[in-house]
């Protein structure tokens, strides 16, 4: 149960003095309330700090938490068709061979030769409106590229892999090196076949995972968006390919509509579109449950030379951050490149065999065999040099006929540290409410604050957090009306008590009744819970809601209900 500051006198006084003022920046405020509140701390601050680390407070853990639970809980929980893993930080160094990252997780960076910045060459292009430029052995930088200190005299953009590398083991050479992982993914490709054999799950299914990952930014930035520690939330979900739903189905679904259109219920006859738009549709259920609802959100489908090496398509869920329109999560079709990269690198199968599939080629003639083999090889021909030879598209084939293929992969991948910044973001507001009306037990009036100006008289300034309550921190302030009141005090606790065998919930005795309301409003608790005189006459509360500031009276004892049905 975390403590929560801001509750001691100096705290009050100092929460009253940044209170009378609004802020002109909303992130410099959002940053400021942040660290005053116990949500995130610079990374090593008593040292001078360290760029690109963040620590979380007493209720920045709490808003993770809830984060990784809310996900876990639609993603594996609610789910028949997938299954949690929790892999290991570090793993073999093939496995980053076998994934592309040792010799393509690179960034192209560059120097100024003036100031001696250091920049990330794609990112220093895109913020004058330009575009790097791509050569055969790497990246040029375009005509007039300048550093933020006006110089334009830029080393070549060199690359620079963004793996943390460490050694396993006493001696330090090249044989004990070891990375941290950058992604979570590949420690679930590793495992596909533990899952399958321990899980008796069948494609389609997915496997989910949670966890750290590291990468050595160039240029981390934006508050906590571009870290160089940070957490994702990856699901891996296996599907067939195409060629084996055609099989099994008798067709491919085609997509109708773009990706802001659900395709309604997992089919059959579903290929890597059908399911990637299924994914995207699901993701954004999930953020509008958080409370971002669709209309904060903006989809992006990568073009083709957005995409990473290994993926066919990715729509990258995206957010408007105070410094812009950023990505909050991608979700990629990935091909079966993962599992045929660990299969050739560790020279063991991770062919899936479907029994359905072997039932539907059984009833096949010699002739209809034929005219798939030939129609696969037309289509890998016009893939150019990226499609199969004859010969390949024939083994394969034949491994299809058996029944044996490699699943391909839908990867919706998410940062833990993006979304709570994205809520957070989202959730902030300063408004001017009408001094002391909680106090006399009204609702107080309610104006939008103006940027830069002072609230007009008889108002005051209110910080808010409108954090949805399946995510905030704290779900619910028990206060007694009165502290010198001893059964009210004792009546509270108790209340406290019941719920917090629920939910993380926070008991205040300090101070008046509504600054004690607007402590939480700023932390973002949703409910507050006030025992009053009438509560120990006929056993009711009154209960507040954050954003509109009403109260309503409620029997005591149907708290955890009411709760329940709001926070779910
Ligand atoms: N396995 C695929 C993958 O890792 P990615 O787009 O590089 O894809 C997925 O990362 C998500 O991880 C991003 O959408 C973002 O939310 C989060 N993420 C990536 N790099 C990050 C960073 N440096 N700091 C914070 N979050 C990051």
């Amino acid at each position: 149960m975390p403590r929560i500051a801001g509750s001691s006198r100096q705290d009050v006084a100092r929460a009253q003095a940044v209170n009378t003022q609004p802020t002109s920046s909303p992130l410099a405020a959002l940053t400021a309330l942040a660290k005053r509140r116990g949500f995130i701390f610079p990374g090593s601050e008593l040292y001078g700090g360290l760029n690109g680390f963040w620590d979380y407070g007493p209720l920045g853990v709490e808003l993770k938490r809830q984060i990784r639970e809310a996900w876990w809980k639609d993603i594996v929980q609610k789910r028949d068709d997938v299954v949690g893993l929790d892999t290991a930080i570090v793993m073999h160094p093939r496995v980053w061979d076998a994934s592309g990252h040792t010799s393509g997780f690179v960034d192209p960076m560059v120097d100024c030769l003036v100031c001696r910045r250091r920049h990330k060459a794609d990112a220093l292009c895109e913020e004058q409106g330009l575009h790097l430029l791509r050569t055969e052995n790497g990246f040029r930088l375009p005509e007039g590229v300048r550093c933020a200190c006006g110089s334009n005299r830029l080393t070549e953009p060199r690359a620079f892999n963004l793996m943390f590398k460490t050694f396993v083991g006493p001696v330090e050479d090249a044989s004990a090196l070891a990375y941290l992982r950058p992604e979570t993914a590949q420690g679930i490709f590793i495992n596909f076949n533990n899952v399958v054999a321990c899980s008796r799950q069948k494609v389609p299914f997915g496997i989910a995972q949670i966890g750290k990952a590291f990468r050595n930014e160039i240029n981390p930035r934006n508050y906590t968006f571009r870290s160089r520690e940070f957490e994702q939330m990856e699901l891996e979900f296996f599907i067939r390919p195409d060629e084996a739903v055609d099989i099994i189905a008798g067709c491919v679904a085609s997509p109708s509509g773009g990706y802001d259109k659900s395709p309604g219920d997992p089919s059959l006859n579903w290929g890597w579109e059908c399911w990637l738009r299924y994914w995207v549709d699901q993701r954004m259920r999930f953020y509008a449950s958080i409370g971002l609802p669709p209309q904060s959100l903006v989809l992006h489908e990568q073009n083709r030379d957005e995409l990473a090496h290994y993926a066919r398509a990715c729509v990258d869920i995206q957010f408007t951050f105070p410094f812009g329109v950023q990505e909050l999560e991608g979700i990629a079709a990935r091909g079966d490149f993962d599992l045929r990269q660990h299969q050739r690198h560790s020279g063991k199968s991770h062919e899936y065999f479907d029994e359905q599939l072997k039932a539907a080629i059984s009833k096949w003639s010699a002739a209809e065999r034929e005219a798939f083999v030939a129609r696969c090889i037309a289509r890998e021909q016009a893939r150019g040099a990226c499609g199969l030879t004859a010969d390949a598209c024939r083994v394969w084939c034949q491994r299809l006929f058996e029944g044996c293929y490699l699943p391909h992969v839908i990867e919706p991948s998410a940062g833990v540290d993006r979304i709570a910044l994205a809520v957070l973001c989202h959730a902030y507001r300063e408004e001017w409410v009408s001094i002391r009306s909680e106090e006399a037990g009204e609702k107080p009036r309610i104006l939008e604050a103006q940027p830069g100006l002072s609230p007009p008289d008889g108002y005051e300034l209110r910080t808010l957090l409108r954090l949805h309550p399946r995510i905030a921190p704290i779900k619910a302030a028990v206060f007694p009306l009165l502290r010198n009141r001893p059964e009210q005090v004792a009546r509270a606790r108790a209340i406290f008590d019941h719920l917090r065998s629920f939910w993380p919930c926070f008991f205040d005795i300090a101070g008046a009744i509504g600054r004690r309301y607007r402590r939480q409003d700023e932390i973002g608790t949703p409910f507050s819970v006030t025992v009053d005189f009438r509560t120990l006459e006929d056993h009711t509360v009154t209960l507040r809601d954050r954003d509109t500031m009403e109260q309503i009276r409620v029997a005591a004892d149907s708290l955890p209900e009411i709760l329940a049905e709001k926070i779910r």
